[in-house]
């Protein structure tokens, strides 16, 4: 069992000897003296298809950058995989964890971004071998196989030497999804992919996310403003307001059933 200081939400029950794909222990990010994040915590399983949502400026997208480690936190920790992410307590002290292992961690973890954020100056076929190659030291020859199966998963087979700028922005985002995937990510991070897309698109690029929820175990943290898709894929929602989660559940109890008067507001808003 554990138990977590400051506010009930974002815990979860672990069994005996169980390691969380992510932990944040009073986490703190402030940009100037504006505090996003006061002191949060909230544990994540492995496996688990987490879902956040609030509203603008509740600091959902600084929850992914810090797990991407593209920003750091002010204060407190986050683990993952019962790792230190960037920074360790050390005799009482908060110092930053070696370049070296910030790097192994960071290759644990993809990002999907609303805008696609693909290299415009490489094909397709180099964009999801990139890192392979680069970062995880695998040959060229097998980085290229497993990128045309990826293509291939995404419904793209035959865009491997195109370039991302003669591609629609749902093929961009299946190719982005496809270089995240290249990785093998123990923990995908998922910010309003479909945001940018236009709605005839979103569907497909939706139904390939539902594949890789129901085909692999990747813990994943969802945020997305398409309300039946987070209800499908996830099997915890944290709703957030400045900073906090102030309310967590499964999706039936916090689509159909929300407690919290910020979450009947936000829920009526985006509906
Ligand atoms: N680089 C930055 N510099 C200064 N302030 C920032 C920066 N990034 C985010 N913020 C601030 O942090 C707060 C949380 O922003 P964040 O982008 O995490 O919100 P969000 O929940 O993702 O919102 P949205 O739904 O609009 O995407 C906001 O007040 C924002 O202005
Ligand atoms: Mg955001």
């Amino acid at each position: 069992m554990s138990t977590e200081p400051h506010t009930h939400t974002g815990a979860v029950e672990l069994a005996e000897g169980e390691v969380p794909a992510i932990r944040f222990e009073q986490v703190v990010k402030r940009y100037g003296d504006n505090t996003v994040l006061d002191h949060l915590n909230f544990t994540v399983r492995k496996g688990d298809r987490v879902t956040l949502i609030g509203p603008s400026g509740s600091g959902k997208t600084t929850i992914l950058r810090l797990v991407m480690t593209l920003e750091d936190s002010t204060d407190g920790y986050i683990l993952v995989d019962g790792n230190p992410l960037t920074h360790l307590q050390r005799d009482g002290k908060r110092v930053v964890i070696k370049d070296r292992e910030r790097a192994q961690m960071r290759k644990r973890i993809g990002m999907v971004f609303q805008q696609f954020n693909l290299f415009p100056n490489m094909t397709v076929l180099e964009n999801i071998i990139e890192a392979p190659v680069h970062v995880l030291g695998r040959s060229k020859a097998e980085a290229i196989k497993r990128a045309h199966e990826l293509l291939e998963q995404v419904g793209l087979p035959d865009k491997a030497n195109a370039h991302p700028t003669s591609l629609s922005g749902g093929q961009q985002q299946r190719v982005a999804i496809a270089r995240c995937l290249a990785m093998d990510p123990e923990i995908m991070l998922l910010d309003e992919v479909t945001s940018a897309l236009d709605p005839e698109v979103v569907g497909e690029v939706l139904g390939i996310l539902r594949n890789i929820a129901e085909t692999t175990d990747v813990t994943m943290l969802i945020v997305t403003h398409e309300m039946q898709f987070a209800r499908d894929v996830s099997n915890r929602v944290l709703m957030f307001d400045k900073g906090r989660i102030v309310e967590e559940g499964a999706p039936s109890d916090i689509f159909d059933n929300p407690q919290e008067q910020r979450t009947k507001d936000f829920l009526s808003a985006v509906a």
